[in-house]
């Protein structure tokens, strides 16, 4: 059976990749912090027998190396790049090691990860999904370090993705708001960009539709589309005045 590594698979998007990953048919393997919170998403699962935890925490070096010596002969054919979290709030009033602790978990791990496993993944002409954000499309006052980060992921990824074509189908997918447990974990005000929410379920969906076309870049479903197309059309000194006012708690 074909395996798939899903990192942050204990909630949020991480669980709906699980769900409609293992109705493909992938043996999973579920990686989290948290067994208690990655049982709940075993116990979403059909055929819980078939898959296993992974635990570590991505902000560690030391365990995000664990981790990929753990993999050596897993024979994996597909990587879901999804954990992540973001840090809301004035830059300097929030602690320098969680801002480092962004980029450690959301663009160093994802990195150290896809280069361990790639040789892999072309052998078994497999995938990767590279879970980014529309974050990544503008500069964010109060979400700096995130908004950097997965500028830089976008920006990795899509790279990647054309240097392996035909090797290996790499999605970038670029959601925007979803309510998951992100808002919560990052300290994000209440209401923020809710017109624009779109659920899990469809942004997974989408992002597999995109990877059956060969895979791409996706911005999933119509709200974060039309969101997507205003951050394009729009002057950055326009859209920085925006979002400084509007992202400010
Ligand atoms: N929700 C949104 O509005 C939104 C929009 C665009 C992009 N995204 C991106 O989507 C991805 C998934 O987030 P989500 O919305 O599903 O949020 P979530 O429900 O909070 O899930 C985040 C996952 O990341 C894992 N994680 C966080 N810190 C970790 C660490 N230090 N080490 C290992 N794992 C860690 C968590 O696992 P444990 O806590 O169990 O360790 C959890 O499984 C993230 O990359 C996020 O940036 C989210």
């Amino acid at each position: 059976m074909k395996k798939v590594l899903i990192t942050g698979a204990s909630g949020g998007f991480g669980t709906e990749f699980a769900i409609q990953l293992e109705k493909k048919g992938y043996a999973l393997l579920l990686h989290g912090r948290d067994k208690a919170r990655l049982q709940l998403t075993l116990d979403a699962l059909q055929h819980p027998e078939r898959h296993r935890f992974m635990l570590a925490d991505l902000s560690s070096r030391k365990e995000t190396e664990d981790l990929i010596d753990s993999l050596a002969g897993s024979d994996l054919y597909g990587l879901v790049n999804n954990a992540g979290f973001g840090v809301w709030g004035s830059f300097a009033a929030k602690e320098s090691v969680a801002q480092a602790d962004v980029i450690r978990v959301d663009l160093l791990a994802p990195v150290m990860l896809a280069h361990a496993v790639l040789p892999c993944l072309i052998r078994n002409k497999g995938f990767m999904i590279n879970v980014s954000s529309l974050a990544a499309e503008t500069p964010l006052p109060y979400l700096a370090t995130y908004a950097a980060v997965k500028a830089g992921m976008t920006a990795w990824s899509e790279a990647v993705r054309l240097e392996y074509q035909g090797e290996v189908k790499v999605v970038t997918l670029a959601p925007g708001p979803s309510p998951t447990g992100f808002r919560g974990v990052s300290g994000a005000p209440k209401g923020k960009g809710n017109m624009f929410s779109t659920t899990a379920r469809k942004i997974v969906a989408s992002s597999l539709e995109t990877l059956d076309a060969g895979g791409g870049y996706c911005v999933p479903g119509w709200r974060h589309k039309l969101l997507w197309s205003i951050q394009k059309i729009t002057p950055r000194f326009i859209s920085l005045a925006l979002m400084a006012r509007y992202l400010k708690k």
